[in-house]
């Protein structure tokens, strides 16, 4: 059974994404600043948005505004529109936008599900990000990458990525990476960091 076809509900282990939603909502607190690093059709700009409360705000990127459009659509009819600043722009610039520190960061990489498959993320870019993301994140604040490879995402984003993590210093961040090791059709890894000091 592929991975994304397991019975999440039923199962203790969940998937990736799941898996990085449970880590976030551990972390951040009503009132707290959080970035959306990849906003495709919404879905984590809305969890995040739920979690930050009125008095938090999300930052939420794409280089598609057909994502954007689609996640204002979702955020106008759930009441949370005013809690998120929707940015049309590249996560590599996050720090043009964001100067304040903020408790997690969301990325969930590859291509908008339900639009054109060429557009995703690229390993490149998306480790000059999270480098920037580094930066931003307050102690014992977290970033979650859910890494998708395979298919039409292809495989060496995921090698980039996974050659970047093993680098970055133990004493400042420490890194994980959690793996299907017996599922078919390239389960989505999830890297977790979280900076220490
Ligand atoms: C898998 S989707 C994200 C799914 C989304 N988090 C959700 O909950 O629906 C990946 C998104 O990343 C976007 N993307 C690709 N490169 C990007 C970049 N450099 N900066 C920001 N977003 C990017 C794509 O346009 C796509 O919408």
């Amino acid at each position: 059974m592929a991975e994304m076809d397991r019975p999440n509900e039923s199962c203790i282990i969940k998937n990736s994404l799941y898996q990085s939603h449970e880590i976030t909502a551990r972390v951040v607190k009503a009132g707290d600043h959080a970035i959306d690093a990849t906003c495709g059709n919404g879905g984590d700009t809305l969890f995040l948005a739920g979690l930050t409360g009125e008095g938090g705000k999300v930052y939420s990127f794409d280089i598609q505004r057909e994502a954007l459009d689609r996640t204002s659509d979702r955020l106008k009819k759930e009441g949370l529109y005013g809690r998120v600043e929707l940015i049309h722009d590249t996560h590599e610039r996050m720090d043009e936008y964001v100067k304040e520190k903020v408790r997690c960061v969301m990325f969930n990489l590859g291509y908008l599900p339900g639009g054109d498959h060429s557009i995703g993320t690229r390993g490149e870019s998306t480790i000059a990000a999270v480098k920037k993301a580094m930066e931003l994140l307050m102690v014992n604040g977290i970033i979650t990458i859910v890494v998708y490879y395979g298919g039409d995402s292809g495989f060496s984003e995921k090698e980039e990525i996974l050659d970047f993590i093993r680098t970055i210093n133990y004493k400042q961040y420490t890194v994980t990476k959690t793996e299907f090791v017996n599922q078919i059709n390239c389960p989505p890894i999830l890297v977790c960091i979280e900076k220490l000091f």
